[in-house]
């Protein structure tokens, strides 16, 4: 897969340099790309933003740096997505959607945003990582990168999964312990320690349900009335 995030903040992707996603890159699993926009200016003095017309607070970045930097890596089979709180709200089914592009083109718009005609001439797909406004979309273009490439093959070890997760089959993730079998006073829950593996997946099934009652009643919900 090959993912290319344009954005006037390439330093703001250092954390992608890190940890299973650094890994991932080393190991050429991704081909990950961070483009600064301002790049392909056409200004002398590389601007890329200015006034709204009609007036309003705040700077707009303009059509042209992101229409040509879109234009220099978007082939046929890319999908440009715009990172905006106006896009639909991202959720895993999506993510393994995503997941099967063969090159993501993620746009990060800043200040007030960007110039409408550059979502009508060149993005695919409006994406939001939630109900709250960022100051641009760079926080939300990693947290889609990391979510997707999770579900690249070698990108977790091998004893890592994203089949047993949260939200893989509509519900949380069950509860987990390790050593020691006593923490300030609290007990890891006898069943573990059993060795009965029956025992242990009916035990891990009903946690399911409580968990995903107690912490996230909509989601229960919504699991409760699936079409079985
Ligand atoms: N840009 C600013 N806020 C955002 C959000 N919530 N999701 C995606 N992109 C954004």
């Amino acid at each position: 897969m090959k993912i290319d995030i344009l954005t006037l903040f390439p330093e703001m992707f250092a954390p992608l340099k890190t940890s299973l996603i650094g890994k991932a890159v080393d190991k050429n699993l991704v081909d990950l790309n961070i483009i600064d926009f301002r790049e392909f200016s056409n200004n002398k003095h590389k601007k890329v933003d200015d006034y709204p017309f009609g007036g309003g607070a705040g700077m707009l970045i303009q059509a042209q740096p992101i229409y040509d930097a879109i234009q220099s890596v978007k082939k046929d089979l890319s999908k440009v997505i715009y990172l905006s709180p106006k896009g639909k709200v991202l959720n895993q089914k999506m993510v393994q959607d995503l997941a099967k592009e063969e090159h993501l083109v993620l746009l990060c718009g800043h200040y007030e945003g960007i110039d409408e005609r550059v979502i009508d001439l060149c993005v695919d797909e409006q994406v939001s990582i939630g109900d709250y406004v960022l100051t641009g979309g760079e926080l939300p273009a990693m947290v889609l990168t990391d979510a997707v490439l999770r579900y690249i093959p070698n990108v977790l070890h091998g004893e890592d999964s994203t089949d047993e997760e949260s939200f893989s089959d509509g519900l949380l993730e069950y509860p987990q312990y390790t050593h020691p079998r006593e923490f300030m006073g609290l007990s890891v829950p006898e069943v573990l320690l059993s060795g009965n593996h029956a025992a242990i997946a009916k035990w891990r099934e009903e946690q399911k349900l409580i968990e995903t009652q107690k912490y996230r009643p909509d989601v229960y919900e919504k699991y409760t009335k699936r079409d079985k």
